[in-house]
């Protein structure tokens, strides 16, 4: 019975490859595909950021050669039922190929050079709105509020931006727009010298009916006025714009500002600007196809329970954290403002909650006096931050005389931040500023080319003899030696 089925599906597999191409298909049935997709996968390297950028040779000559033969077969692949375990090698071979002919030009991290990158972005992410077009205007929160805009300021915990003071302070607003919203995020001067012209601005379009993100990214001259996109050279700068797929996989990136960071009247725009981030789900980025970065990173960890690529539980599931992904985000996430905890217990979640809402309970010039206390001039915001916030919350007092924070509470704040940090380094190797075991092993990697084929675990696939006796086709031999793992997809 089997042996009739395949030569059904040889003869069959002739007439398609026949009309569409020169080459032959040299693996005539299902089983035989099966094998040579299965030795593909199992002799594929470990994911790393090199195989991701086209910069492994090994990986790219099997990328090649996979691109050839699924070409040849594809009629065969479709006709067998195969397409859906084609396809994750499939884009991972095409994107291989883009990056491959960018190699060596400027590029932020696309599949395409910043030139094209810039060329194809939307054209209202070209140029700037008229009313922010030479700059932050000084009655920004007017302006924001004539036009309907959301607008807020706030401090990054994370990001110093290119400029003079390699600011941490930002003027965000967000533009609405069908079928695009806009994203525009001024970096703005430090705290202890607030009327500092700053460079950067940083700009992201949503078009909401595609899904589909774009960003570029503006300077702005020494006066901070006369932004021009930065990837153009403007102001005696070199062209190159920052990586934004590093720091953004997930496309938006929800607002974690520093503690006590924002006026209170700012806190329910920020809370509403990071839910309508959630809200866009799954985003496609123009000019990289994320789904082609290998296994999502942080499978031991316990990250892939969230960040899965929106293949698990659809309350919690956002992008995967790919060979892509900065390890100094990694870093800052476990180690520095421990925002991204794998284990979460009610008293350290306390800890958390009251750092942010600090806002609320503290006279706006109180707040902006504990700023400057606690940050002065540039610096990020890590556990010793934290722990200065509320250090400065216990030694101030409230008109009425009472300190803002109690000792004991203080305390036992810090205490939870520092057993959060201590669980965390078991987590992230901060020396090798990896998550363990620090790339994506081949199992995993095997794992995620072969998730959408029915390929039973290695110790139990019929050995290749069977296979080849049955089709007298030149498959290469399929290495089934044990590498462990299931085909379950993470959750
Ligand atoms: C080093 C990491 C890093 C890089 C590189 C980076 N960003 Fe961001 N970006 C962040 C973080 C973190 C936030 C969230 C705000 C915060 O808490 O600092 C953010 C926020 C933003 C925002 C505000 C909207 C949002 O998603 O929160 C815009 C707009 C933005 N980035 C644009 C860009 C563009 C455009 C690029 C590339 C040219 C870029 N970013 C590169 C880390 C980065
Ligand atoms: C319970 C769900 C959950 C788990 C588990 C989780 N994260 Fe996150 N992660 C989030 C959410 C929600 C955000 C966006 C809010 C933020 O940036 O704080 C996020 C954001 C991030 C970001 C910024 C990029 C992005 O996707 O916006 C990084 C990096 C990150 N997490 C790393 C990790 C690492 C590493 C682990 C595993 C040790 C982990 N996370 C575990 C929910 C989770």
């Amino acid at each position: 019975m089997r042996k009739i089925m395949s030569a059904a599906l040889l003869s069959i597999s002739f007439l398609g490859t026949g009309s569409a191409f020169a080459e032959t298909c040299s693996i005539g049935s299902r089983e035989g595909l099966l094998a040579y997709m299965e030795e593909f996968a199992t002799s594929f390297p470990p994911f790393t950021a090199q195989v991701a950028m086209a910069q492994d040779p090994a990986a790219n000559e099997k990328l090649a050669s996979f691109r050839y033969n699924h070409e040849a077969c594809e009629a065969t692949i479709n006709l067998t039922g195969l397409k859906e375990c084609f396809a994750t090698a499939d884009r991972l071979a095409k994107m291989n190929s883009r990056r491959r002919t960018i190699s060596g030009k400027a590029t932020q991290g696309m599949e395409m050079s910043d030139a094209e990158y810039q060329a194809q972005l939307p054209t209202v992410l070209q140029t700037l709105p008229p009313e922010l077009a030479n700059g932050l205007p000084a009655n920004w929160r007017e302006v924001a509020a004539q036009k309907g805009w959301q607008a807020v300021t706030y401090r990054s915990r994370t990001v110093g931006n290119p400029g003079p003071t390699q600011s941490y302070m930002r003027v965000l607003f967000k533009i609405p727009g069908n079928p695009y919203e806009r994203w525009i995020q001024f970096t703005i001067g430090e705290l202890d010298n607030p009327n500092q012209p700053e460079q950067l601005i940083d700009a992201i379009a949503v078009n909401t009916q595609t899904k589909q993100i774009s960003f570029n990214q503006f300077w702005r001259n020494s006066n901070g006025k006369d932004p021009q996109p930065r990837a153009s050279g403007p102001h005696g700068t070199s062209g190159t714009m920052d990586s934004c797929i590093m720091c953004h996989p997930n496309g938006m990136r929800e607002l974690s500002p520093a503690p006590g960071s924002y006026p209170e009247k700012d806190g329910p725009t920020i809370e509403a600007m990071n839910a309508s981030m959630q809200d866009y789900k799954k985003l496609n980025w123009q000019g990289v196809d994320m789904d082609a970065y290998g296994p999502p990173i942080g499978q031991v960890e316990g990250c892939v329970r969230c960040h899965n690529g929106y293949t698990g539980d659809p309350e919690i599931s956002r992008g995967a954290l790919t060979v892509m992904t900065h390890a100094s985000n990694y870093e800052h996430k476990l180690l520095g403002d421990l925002s991204m905890t794998p284990t979460t217990l009610s008293d350290r979640d306390e800890a958390l909650q009251f750092l942010k809402k600090i806002p609320l309970m503290l006279p706006e010039l109180e707040r902006q006096r504990m700023m400057m206390d606690v940050y002065g001039g540039s610096g990020g915001s890590n556990l010793p931050q934290a722990i200065s916030t509320l250090d400065w919350l216990r030694d101030n007092k409230t008109p009425a005389g009472t300190p803002y924070l109690l000792a004991a509470d203080r305390d036992r704040y810090v205490k939870s931040l520092r057993e959060m940090q201590q669980e965390n380094t078991e987590v992230f190797d901060g020396a090798n500023r990896t998550l363990t075991p620090g790339f994506t092993t081949a199992e995993e990697t095997r794992e995620w080319l072969l998730q959408n084929c029915e390929i039973l675990p290695p110790q139990s696939v019929p050995s290749t003899e069977v296979v080849d006796s049955e089709n007298d086709d030149d498959v290469p031999t399929s290495g089934t030696q044990g590498t462990g793992g299931s085909n379950a997809r993470p959750q």
